[in-house]
Order: C-alpha cells, then structure tokens, then sequence
C-alpha cells in the first residue's frame, strides 16, 4: 500500500511516501520562510499563491525520491483543515483531483491528528493511551489519546499559540520569521534567569494554556528599557522568555498525564523542536518515570508524512473523503 500525503495547511508545501503503515520513503517540504521573513509573519494570499507554484513540483519530487510514479499511488491523504483555507483549499483540491485522475481513494485529515501521530514516524512508537501535548504556530493543545481514531481534548490555549508567541516576540525584536529557531539561537547566549517573566498557570488544574501575558511583559520589558535609554538585551530576553514557555508546556504535560493516571507523553507541533524544550521535558519525565516520545525534529514541523500516516489509519478504519467535502479553519477534533 503506498499512501501519498499531502500537507498545504499554513506556509509549508510538503508531500510524502508511505510504503504500508510505517515506511517513510520520502518527504519533500518546501519552506516559505524567504517570502514571509519581511512581513514578520505569513501573509495568507501569498502563501496559497505559492502553494500553487509548488504542488506539483513537491509531488513529483516526493514520488521521484521514493522511485515511485503516480500509477504506484493507492491513497492520497491531505490535510483538511484547521489552517488558512486559501492555502488548504490548493493541497485539497490537488488531492481530489490526483483522486479523480487516478482512480484512488482520497481521505482528509485533521492536521492536529497528524502531529498527535507523529511519534509513530519513528522506530520507537508509544502504547495508547498517552498524553500528547501538541504546541505549534497555530494551537498548543493537550489531548489523551485512547488509539488513532479516539482522542479527548483536554486544554488548550485561550489566546496565543507558544509557537505564535515565539513568533510574535521574535517580531518585536527584530529577529524575523519564524520566531522559534530565531530565539533559541539568541536564547543560547543569554541567562534564562535574568528576567522573570510572567507565567499563567490559570485555574487550579487547569490544562488551558494562554502565552499572551507572556507577550504583553516583553513587550513592555523592551519599552521600559528603552524609555530608559537602555539596550535591550536580546538574549537574556530570549533565553527568559524560552524558560517560561518551557516551564507551562512542562508543567501542564505532566499535570495532564497525572490527572488522567496514565504513564506516556507524546510531543508534537513545530515548538517541540525546540531544544530547551526538549531537555526540559526529558529531564522531568525521566525524574517523574513517564515515558516521553519525542518525534524527530524533522516530524515536529508540518510534513507530508504524519498526514499520510493518519489518512492511513482513517482509511483503514473505513474512511474516505467524498468530491463534495469541503476544508475547515478551526479544529474540532477531541471535543
Ligand atoms: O507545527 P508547525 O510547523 O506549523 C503549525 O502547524 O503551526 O509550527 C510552526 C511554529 C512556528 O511558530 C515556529 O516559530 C515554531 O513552530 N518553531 C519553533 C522552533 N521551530 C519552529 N519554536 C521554538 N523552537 C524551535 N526550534
């Protein structure tokens, strides 16, 4: 069974090869950073127009790396939604049509169900049920997931995303986009102590997230300095700020696989690239005896492949999409 998986959500164009359930044998992502790194963030029409230029080349690419042709395709699995709909509309309408070509079976997807599946891309995969703690550009969301076709949403932000206010903060300082690897390389040479900035642990228990006090206090730390006619100083701030986003994404994971009584911690989302992150994470679930399941960095970041994979599972459950579905902004997966 060979699955292509076709992923056009945000400011990515990224197509994959799945041989069977596991087998990765490419995965193609074309970056829109160059074209969005002078606005500070993505500007919507510009990346679906982009898409367009794209899609066929990353297919073709992907097929070619995997030493497949179109005829070899059994399924197209795309990603549905949530994202801007302008830049779904041209990865969905591209795999109805490759659907309608080829004679195949098309199956859309959440994009959360991707990153919430992405562990199993590699050689090690988790056991259901687990916790997984999804923080990318668009949402930071803890779900529990029972197996590939059942999750919960347990929280999720009120406000920003982490990744959005990595994003964001990197903004206002001057850093470009995207924000995230921007700030953890200035954030190498800072203090992650220097500045206590805010964190919002909400109601008791609570599994929400919100990262937009955290935004307002840089802000406001980098308009005192210079009211004061002091230099900000960047990595303290970065190194600061990236402490304080670990320590609620930390926190709040290890709340949520206690509450619920399970035993395993799955991350997700562009943000779990992030190397404090990572290490902070590791160290309290080594401490805590939880089993954590961190995807490599390259199926943290939107990909082709965690799409195909959960089109996989959807498919094998039943599922295929119809010429008369059409993509969705917002997710509404676990609720
Ligand atoms: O999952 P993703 O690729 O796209 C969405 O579905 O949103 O996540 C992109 C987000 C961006 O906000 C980016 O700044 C952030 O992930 N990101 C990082 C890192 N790499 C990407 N944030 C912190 N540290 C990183 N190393």
């Amino acid at each position: 069974m060979i699955t292509l998986g076709i992923e056009t959500s945000c400011d990515d164009t990224s197509a994959a090869i799945l041989e069977n359930d596991s087998k990765v044998l490419s995965s193609i992502i074309s970056s829109q950073d160059t074209i969005h790194e002078p606005f500070g963030g993505i500007v919507p029409e510009l990346a679906s127009r982009r898409h367009m230029e794209c899609i066929t080349l990353i297919v073709e690419r992907s097929l070619c790396e995997a030493r497949l042709s179109l005829g070899d395709i059994s399924l197209v699995s795309v990603t549905q939604g949530p994202g801007l709909i302008g830049s779904l509309l041209v990865g969905f309408s591209y795999a109805k049509a490759l659907s309608y070509t080829l004679k195949v079976p098309f199956v859309g997807v959440d994009h959360m169900t991707g990153h919430i599946l992405s562990a199993f891309l590699e050689p090690e995969i988790p056991t259901f049920p687990y916790i997984a703690l999804i923080a990318s550009g668009g949402t930071t969301a803890l779900y529990q997931v029972n197996g590939f076709m059942d999750c919960a949403l347990l929280g999720r932000t009120r406000d920003d995303a982490a990744g959005e206010a990595y994003d964001k903060v990197a903004r206002l300082l001057g850093l470009g986009y995207p924000g995230g690897p921007a700030i953890a390389g200035q954030a190498l040479y800072g203090n992650d102590r220097s500045l206590r900035f805010p964190r919002a642990w909400l109601e008791d228990n609570s599994l929400d997230f919100s990262f937009s006090g955290l935004k307002t206090a840089v802000m406001n730390h980098c308009n005192q300095s210079s009211m004061k006619n002091e230099n900000v100083d960047i990595a303290a701030v970065c190194a600061s700020f990236q402490e304080a986003v670990a320590d609620v994404l930390v926190e709040k994971s290890i709340s949520a696989v206690r509450q619920k009584g399970l035993d395993t911690l799955v991350l997700g989302g562009g943000v779990s690239a992030n190397d404090h992150l990572r290490e902070q994470m590791t160290a309290r679930c080594d401490r805590e005896g939880i089993g954590l399941f961190l995807p490599d960095k390259k199926n943290c970041t939107d990909n082709g492949a965690m799409i195909a994979f959960s089109g996989l599972k959807r498919f094998q459950a039943g599922i295929v999409g119809t010429f008369a579905d059409d993509v969705f902004s917002r997710s509404h997966l676990g609720r």
